[in-house]
């Protein structure tokens, strides 16, 4: 009697099992058939002069995480694996699109169950230029490294534990070697996860836009785009360039005065401030700002204007005049060929 009550036991954890396993695989419905080219693309790319000039300024990759092709290779990889999320739903890449600019088109995203983020999803393009390196909108993750790993713990964007993501990669067969041509060895713990997302992340760098061109003097703006650049530069007071800083378009000091009236939000450490991001490929972009409430940069110069009812933005509005000429040269900024080169696209085929 006890032996079949054993052998009943054995046959349900069987059933249990084969059903939990079905389940996982209708789950598992995106393709995990990786199509990687033999050997890595280039990461390591030269740089037009104004840039890498830039580069040399506000470099912040730290010296124990250089960036190599085969760290960034497996960063990508990890960055379209939807594995990373709870139940195999979510991705880096699905906040954080290619043919957007690596941000999304909503005011808020949503995460693994559904649920939104309490702010608006930022581009991931030039961060490597961001001095000081902190990183969210209130600068509250100490550098690219410290920041990836948080999506993938958040209970609303990706749910899982340092534990849990270790033993999710570690299950499956495509990344040992990965981390093999990474970092020497197969051995995978959440440090080398983070440390090859930061540097693919970190490589997504905009440098072929016409703004590209015109300052390797291979192109010229038109008329209406020069006046627009010089808009930007030299208008106003504090000008658009003294926080967006050129050749980037990256803050330098986000803690200069700067607020948009928000009561729900307290930005970099209480003071309303917040982060901006690189105004390249803004023009590419929806849904702006730190609650995304601003929907595009059109709509932001446009704030204030009579009849629309709505209130300026402090540090954000120019003369009606001078809006189509400051929209022509932001579109100069816009680099196209991030959405679709191959090492940045998603591997999974
Ligand atoms: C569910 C949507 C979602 C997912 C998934 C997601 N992010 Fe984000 N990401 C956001 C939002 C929203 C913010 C801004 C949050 C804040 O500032 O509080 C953000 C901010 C960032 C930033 C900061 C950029 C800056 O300029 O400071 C980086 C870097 C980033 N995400 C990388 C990643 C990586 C890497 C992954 C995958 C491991 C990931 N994100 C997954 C929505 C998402
Ligand atoms: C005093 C500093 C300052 C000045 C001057 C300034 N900005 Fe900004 N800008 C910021 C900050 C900070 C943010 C992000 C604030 C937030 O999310 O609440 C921002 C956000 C933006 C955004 C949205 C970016 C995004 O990723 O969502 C655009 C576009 C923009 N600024 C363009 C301009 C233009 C054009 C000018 C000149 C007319 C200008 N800015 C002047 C500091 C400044």
């Amino acid at each position: 009697m006890r032996k079949l009550k054993i052998l009943i036991a054995i046959i349900l954890t069987v059933c249990l099992f084969q059903f939990c396993t079905k389940e996982n695989s209708a789950l598992n419905t995106f393709s995990t058939v990786l199509n990687l080219p033999s050997s890595p693309l280039n990461y390591l790319v030269t740089y037009p002069t104004h840039v890498a000039i830039a580069l040399a300024a506000a470099d912040n990759t730290p010296t124990n995480n250089r960036l190599t092709n085969e760290g960034a290779t497996l960063g990508r990889v990890l960055f379209y694996d939807k594995h990373l999320s709870q139940n195999n739903t979510i991705s880096c890449a699905s906040c954080h699109k290619p043919e957007l600019s690596f941000d999304d088109n909503v005011a808020l995203s949503s995460g693994f169950n559904g649920g939104k983020t309490s702010r608006n999803s930022m581009s991931l393009i030039n961060l490597r230029f961001y001095q000081n390196g902190r990183m969210f909108w209130d600068e509250r993750a100490g550098s690219l490294e410290a920041q990836v790993l948080q999506p993938i713990q958040n209970h609303v964007e990706m749910g899982l534990t340092l534990n849990e993501l270790e033993a999710k990669v570690k299950g499956l067969d495509y990344y040992p070697d990965l981390f093999l041509k990474a970092f020497g060895s197969s051995a995978i713990d959440s440090t080398k996860i983070s440390k090859a997302i930061a540097q693919y992340v970190r490589s997504i760098i905009t440098y072929q836009s016409k703004y590209d061109l015109v300052k390797e003097e291979k192109a010229s703006f038109t008329t209406s785009e020069a006046k627009g650049e010089q808009i930007f530069l030299n208008a106003g007071g504090p000008t658009c360039a003294s926080c967006h800083t050129p050749p980037m378009f990256i803050t330098s000091n986000p803690r200069q005065g700067f607020s948009l009236a928000d009561n729900n939000d307290i930005g970099i450490r209480g003071s309303n401030n917040f982060k901006s991001g690189s105004l390249r490929n803004v023009m590419n972009r929806t849904n702006l700002f730190h609650n995304g409430s601003v929907l595009s940069v059109q709509a932001m110069l446009n704030a204030g204007a009579p009849g629309t009812g709505s209130r300026p933005i402090p540090q954000h509005s120019i003369a009606p005049q001078d809006i189509q000429d400051m929209l022509n040269f932001l579109n100069t900024l816009t680099d196209e060929t991030i959405f679709t080169d191959p090492k940045f696209s998603n591997p999974f085929k």
